[in-house]
């Protein structure tokens, strides 16, 4: 059974009428409650540079993975947000990244996804961690986020396990050029399970009004 965020009962409370506002008060002033992330100005995610991989009409797809996927299985979530702190939904991220071996699928769309964020903003799609190939230093997803009324942001994530960065990535991460800031390389959450060893990363994106 899915799990209500107080956002979710709010609004379930006040579509019921179980709720009643007084007088003066807002919805959304209690939906702002409800979100103690919401609200707060927050600083453009860095921009980082397309490369030569991108392709169009990627599928929407949360699962990038096949259970034989050769490299380490990895969890991306996050949330949306413009600079206000307002969390953006129906905005679309657009995913692509190499796989275990470093190598892009430029005939198909393995490892390439369109994602629309949910009515927190969140998002979170299941792949591998990608490999290292010889034109770039460092392992990185490539991110092309949209959402109305705010300017379009092409960047990359990065990882902070990445040997490059030998284990310091706020002093290495100019070891690749193409990282101008230490906010796109995001810690690493590492798990054992039953089947090995599984990450996690969260990386939250915030756009500039347009
Ligand atoms: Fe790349």
């Amino acid at each position: 059974m899915p799990r209500l965020t107080r956002r979710d009962l709010l609004l379930k409370c006040a579509a019921t009428g179980v709720l009643t506002l007084a007088p003066g008060m807002a919805l959304r002033d209690l939906l702002a409650w409800s979100d103690p992330q919401a609200g707060q100005a927050r600083t453009p995610t860095p921009w980082d540079e397309i490369g030569p991989f991108y392709k169009r009409d990627a599928p929407h797809v949360a699962e990038l993975r096949a259970a034989a996927d050769p490299g380490l299985p990895l969890s991306v979530s996050g949330r949306v947000f413009d600079t206000r702190g307002q969390a953006l939904e129906h905005a679309t991220i657009e995913i692509w990244q190499a796989n275990d071996a470093g190598l892009y699928d430029l005939d198909g769309y393995k490892y390439r996804a369109a994602l629309a964020t949910d009515r927190s903003g969140a998002y979170a799609f299941n792949s591998v961690m990608p490999g290292h190939y010889p034109a770039r230093v460092c392992q990185h997803i490539h991110y092309l986020v949209k959402a109305e009324g705010c300017k379009p942001l092409t960047t990359q994530l990065y990882f902070a396990t990445d040997p490059v960065f030998e284990g310091d990535p706020a002093r290495n991460f100019h070891k690749d050029p193409l990282i101008e800031s230490a906010d796109l390389v995001r810690p690493v959450k590492l798990t054992r399970a039953a089947t090995g060893n599984v990450a996690a990363v969260t990386f939250e994106i915030v756009l500039e009004r347009a």
